[in-house]
């Protein structure tokens, strides 16, 4: 049984401005599309398990982003020392982080995940500086162009490809190499999959793909690093919000101009959430609760999964 206790964890949705730089040539609106309603409804975070990390180091990648961030505070909130990669700098993140929790180590790394020799580097540098590595939250991505297959952009392919499935097996193979050269050896991955890689959503070729294939890369890993004392896993959020990902996706899929969609955003913000059970959008906390259960000792007889985190969506 897990001893609980309240805490404020201040998983404040992001604003649009906080977007990665991949995406500065995007002109979105402010809007939020919510859409009231809805059942199981998530009220304010009350109660959480706690200290389940303490001692423990994570590498968390994507970090200066919304789910990674949102991950860095509660592994620092349970105990963990936590090092941040991103290629855009997460010293913000590392900053709060250190106001808040003085027992604990906080290191800030820019890592382009799809260069592997940065990516081992930087492994090398947390385990020099931490003593030694046991979770990776393996999370960087990069959502693309909406445009359907045959006016889908080569490069935005190729780039969507590059950030969502070899930057994820370059973090997953330097991670397991430290994991599986320390004493004790071991550790645990999760890997931020998508439900797009599952549904296949329409004007989504590059993403959907890619995510397809980290949900494919997490199964093998997982029976290659069994041997090894590692856990592989992953999630599948599918409609999070609100914030910078909601927002896109509902004000691109209107652009697209295709026969699924309504052309105006707040129409389809409502469609989304009608083909969602839970008929609402799931939450960052409603994603990082699955994650930080994926690293935790309850699931330690689980490898090669996939949570689907969608309110129903399957
Ligand atoms: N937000 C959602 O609704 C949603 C749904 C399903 C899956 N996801 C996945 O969750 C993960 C996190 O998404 P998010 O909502 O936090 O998005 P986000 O854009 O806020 O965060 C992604 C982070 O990845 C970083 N990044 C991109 N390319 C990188 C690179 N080459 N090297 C290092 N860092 C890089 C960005 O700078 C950014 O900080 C992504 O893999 C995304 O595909 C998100």
């Amino acid at each position: 049984m897990i001893l609980a206790r309240v805490l404020q964890l201040g998983l404040a949705a992001p604003s649009l401005t906080t977007r990665s730089a991949l995406y500065e040539n995007d002109s979105l609106s402010d809007e939020t599309y919510e859409v009231p309603g809805g059942f199981c409804e998530r009220g304010e975070s009350t109660t959480v398990a706690f200290g389940r990390f303490a001692g423990k180091v994570a590498i968390v990648t994507g970090a200066a982003g919304t789910f990674g961030a949102a991950c860095a505070r509660r592994f620092a909130a349970e105990g963990a020392s936590v090092a941040l990669f991103d290629i855009r700098s997460p010293d913000e993140v590392r900053s709060e982080l250190d106001a808040e929790h003085d027992q604990q180590n906080f290191t800030s790394h820019v890592v382009d995940v799809t260069d592997f020799g940065s990516v081992e580097a930087a492994v090398a540098d947390v385990v020099a500086s931490h003593g030694r590595l046991d979770y990776a939250f393996n999370n960087a991505g990069y959502q693309g162009d909406f445009l359907p297959v045959d006016r889908y952009d080569t490069e935005d392919f190729r780039r969507v490809t590059d950030v969502n499935l070899n930057g994820c097996f370059n973090v997953l193979k330097a991670a397991a190499n430290a994991m599986q050269s320390q004493t004790p050896r071991g550790g645990c991955i999760v890997q931020t999959a998508s439900m797009a890689g599952h549904s296949a959503p329409p004007n989504m070729p590059a993403y959907a793909a890619s995510k397809a294939a980290v949900d494919q890369l997490t199964k093998a890993a997982s029976k290659d690093l069994a041997p090894f004392d590692i856990r592989v896993n992953s999630v599948s959020p599918a409609f999070i919000g609100p914030g910078f990902m909601w927002t896109r996706q509902i004000e691109l899929q209107a652009a697209a101009g295709s026969i699924y969609y309504d052309p105006d955003p707040a129409v389809v913000a409502r469609q989304m959430i009608d083909c969602t059970p839970l008929k609402r959008y799931g939450t960052i906390d409603e994603v990082v609760g699955p994650v930080l259960f994926l690293f935790s000792d309850d699931a330690s007889y689980l490898t090669g999964v996939d949570i689907q985190i969608t309110g129903g969506i399957n």
